[in-house]
């Protein structure tokens, strides 16, 4: 059974009824973040039951040190993690004389989370009775405010309910903090200063080894009744790490008191003096108040569901699971700056470290493309750029390519440039993502219409990843070809094969374009070609060894079925269909031995379909068909990044049903929570996959030739959706509903858009029904 706790709402997320078994799932759900920070749904309060604490902080992270059990050459030295930072919420709470944690109350009543997507904040109500006897009402929101990316907000709400009280508010920041997953159960913070002034207090410390500064900060007030008590702290304790506030109120029964906290972080990435910057930023804080941070945020979200809002009518499960996709992916990354990217997790746990992979390309530019200006995705193709030095190295210190000189293979996971994975056959075999980086650069050009990021920065990348392909295939006397050998394709329960087709075919493709861009960029932006040559010294022998190459690329295929194959041999495998296997051994990656998976058939995620998808131009229908149904059958899902490449292609080949089961999936992956580890983070970069479920899937968006195409089918089971689609600085909303689709434009410009290939003319502010 998937986990259905989460009650149904087209706007918020919603949990009632206080479980401690769901305490830590809870915690991951109502995660939020503000693209520079970001937390888990942890309690204020003390809470001695399981928790998993968390707050992260963007574009901070410790390296730590590789732990293996047998060291291969060319391992990295290190695994840089996204650090869980210094608590800032932490407010205990002390009500006539007992410590409240709602794991010691005698009974807890209407407990309630909700998240509220369409304002972005998050909330927390019950009602508990203490061992004393006490009862108590408590509201608590928080939220991280988009306007003021460093601030977040707390307002906690307490009223005796059965008696007068005595209510001690306690406060703290703590830098005393570490890390679920620490290879060496290291301190990854330094503390070095401890300040506070009347109702503000500042923990500064230090990242050991990557020595970023963060200064975390709080300002708090008291108030009774709406009333601001003016109150400044009675004590103050305070360690090398940590500061606490004490304030004691007595409070009537039925009063109702509350201590606002102001906090966050003030880092060195942006700030010589964090301190200063810290105190300057709750100024600007108190100056806005509570009332106006909150309605600033209500109007900043207003912003964001504007452009990426999807609308489903007729199934508010499906409305709640695209939303909370669409929310997590704009809490994450909202693309202001090229040094961050989007970890898998996000901000709401440790898992993958916080660092960056192929996901990005391959999963996340597509939304990010289309529901927020240009420049969002740009910076996120400049992220790579600015590294392409390190993928160079990384090519040539780790795997030994000295020949041509600027070969660049990027690495599977990183936080800096430097690969941080240390699996042999993931870190040095897993090469496909060098393609999927390639393959963004033209995707960002067919969709925006940009040429100038690739004279500028992406055809020195491209180059670089050619250079690498070009190297890094050999050739086969026995075969007459070029081949691929020794790699682990997007299907990682697959190891060490040869001729993966997938990367065969990236490989080939990124050849062939970065060959086109040379050749385009020469004959139009003559001083930037020549520039870059000079800088990368490409000779025509080099070039046109590349061509020999991708035109004598080997591609493993099976005539007698008529599709590619994901490799060689591998229709020697004992081919029993998934639906044939016992559902008890299922997920296969938690019950078998890992040698038994990989010679199963079974695959993990999206691999010659990874391909189609990429690709899906370059095959005919029937071609697709074949290897989908082949595919298809063998797939298990164990990574988030599959169902949604499932489900556009189904959507392509009208299965529609089959369409359908996937997008839920993908969806409503972590709300159900499908592979019952929710409790260790949202999966976010397959979120964006939700999105291109609808909107390249159902929708059937595509871009070709500069237009728009678009070949709408809607799931049965809902009356209608819509979205809009940032193109080329002109926003296109389209509806579709079970008769028809309709279009219309906010822009100045008339725009020809394609349905089923028929062209449509939308005039600017005018509706067109097709
Ligand atoms: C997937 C990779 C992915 C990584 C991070 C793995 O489970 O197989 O394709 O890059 O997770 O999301």
């Amino acid at each position: 059974m998937n986990q259905d706790y989460i009650k149904p709402d087209n706007w918020s997320i919603i949990e009632e009824g206080f479980d401690v078994e769901s305490v830590k799932s809870s915690e991951s759900l109502f995660s939020i973040g503000n693209g520079a920070m970001g937390q888990r749904a942890n309690f204020e309060e003390n809470y001695t039951g399981e928790t998993f604490q968390g707050s992260y902080i963007a574009g901070i992270y410790y390296p730590d040190k590789t732990k293996v059990g047998w060291w291969k050459n060319g391992y990295p030295e290190y695994f840089a993690k996204v650090l869980n930072a210094p608590n800032w919420i932490g407010i205990d709470v002390e009500i006539n004389g007992e410590n409240f944690n709602l794991n010691a109350c005698t009974a807890v009543n209407n407990f309630r989370r909700e998240l509220n997507m369409k304002e972005g904040w998050y909330n927390r109500s019950f009602e508990a009775t203490l061992k004393n006897g006490t009862e108590i009402a408590v509201n608590v929101r928080r939220f991280l405010s988009l306007n003021l990316d460093e601030v977040g907000v707390i307002n906690y709400e307490v009223t005796p309910l059965n008696k007068d009280a005595k209510i001690i508010y306690k406060p703290y920041i703590d830098a005393g903090v570490t890390n679920e997953d620490a290879n060496w159960e290291e301190k990854f913070w330094e503390p070095l200063d401890v300040k506070h002034n009347k109702n503000e207090a500042f923990v500064t410390a230090r990242t050991f080894k990557t020595h970023f500064i963060a200064t975390t900060f709080m300002q708090n007030s008291i108030f009774l009744n709406g009333k601001d008590l003016n109150l400044t702290t009675e004590n103050v304790e305070s360690s090398k790490d940590k500061v606490q506030f004490i304030y004691a109120i007595s409070v009537a029964k039925g009063e109702k008191s509350s201590i606002r906290k102001i906090g966050g972080y003030t880092v060195s990435l942006n700030h010589e003096n964090t301190q200063l910057a810290a105190s300057n930023v709750i100024k600007s804080a108190l100056t806005k108040g509570y009332d106006l941070l909150l309605q600033e945020q209500i109007d900043a979200w207003a912003k964001i569901w504007e452009m990426s809002d999807i609308t489903i009518d007729g199934d508010v499960k499906a409305q709640q699971g695209i939303r909370f996709n669409i929310f997590q992916l704009n809490q994450t990354y909202l693309g202001k700056d090229s040094r961050l990217n989007i970890g898998p997790k996000g901000f709401t746990g440790e898992k993958y470290g916080g660092s960056t992979y192929w996901d990005t390309e391959a999963y996340c530019i597509p939304f990010y493309m289309a529901t927020k200006d240009q420049q969002v995705a740009r910076n996120l193709l400049t992220y790579r750029f600015n590294q392409l030095d390190k993928a160079i190295e990384n090519a040539q210190n780790n795997l030994g390519f000295k020949k041509g000189g600027g070969a660049a293979l990027y690495p599977m996971v990183t936080m800096n440039g430097e690969e941080c994975h240390n699996e042999w056959e993931i870190t040095h075999e897993e090469i496909h993502r060098n393609g999927a980086i390639a393959f963004a650069i033209f995707n960002y050009y067919r969709f925006t219409g940009d040429y100038s990021y690739i004279p500028e920065k992406g055809l020195e990348v491209l180059i670089g990843i050619a250079r690498f392909w070009h190297q890094r295939a050999s050739f086969s006397k026995n075969k007459n070809q070029y081949v691929i050998l020794g790699v682990t394709g997007p299907n990682e329960y697959e190891n060490n094969v040869n001729n993966n087709f997938y990367t065969n075919y990236i490989a080939k493709w990124c050849l062939d374009y970065t060959y086109e861009q040379i050749q385009k960029v020469s004959l139009e932006y003559p001083s930037d070609h020549k520039r870059i040559m000079e800088k990368v010294n490409l000779s025509d022998a080099e070039l046109q060894d590349w061509k020999k190459v991708s035109n004598g690329m080997y591609f493993p295929k099976s005539e007698e079925l008529g599709i590619y194959l994901q490799q060689d041999g591998f229709l020697d495998k004992d081919l029993v269909p998934v639906k044939d296997l016992d559902r008890s051994q299922r997920p296969i990656n938690q019950k078998w031995s890992w040698d038994r998976v990989l010679r199963s058939p079974y695959i993990k995620q999206a691999d010659v379909l990874q391909c189609f998808y990429f690709f899906e131009e370059h095959f005919s229908k029937e071609e697709l068909n074949r290897n989908f149904e082949f595919y298809e059958s063998f797939t298990v899902h164990e990574s988030s990044l599959s169902p949604c490449v499932h489900s556009i292609q189904a959507a392509v080949l009208d299965k529609m049903d089959m369409a359908y089961t996937f997008y839920l999936r993908t969806s409503r992956l972590d709300l159900d929570d499908y592979n019952k580890e929710v409790e260790e983070g949202c999966h976010i970069t397959s979120m964006a996959g939700t999105w291109m479920s609808i909107v390249e899937g159902f929708g059937g968006m595509r871009v070709k030739n500069d237009a728009l195409h678009f070949s709408p089918k809607i799931p049965k089971e809902w009356e209608g959706y819509s979205f809009k689609i940032n193109f080329r600085n002109q926003i296109l909303k389209v509806s579709i509903n079970h008769n028809d689709t309709q279009f219309s434009l906010e822009g100045s410009k008339e725009l020809t858009v394609f349905v089923n290939g028929t062209p449509i003319l939308v005039e600017p502010n005018s509706l067109v029904t097709v």
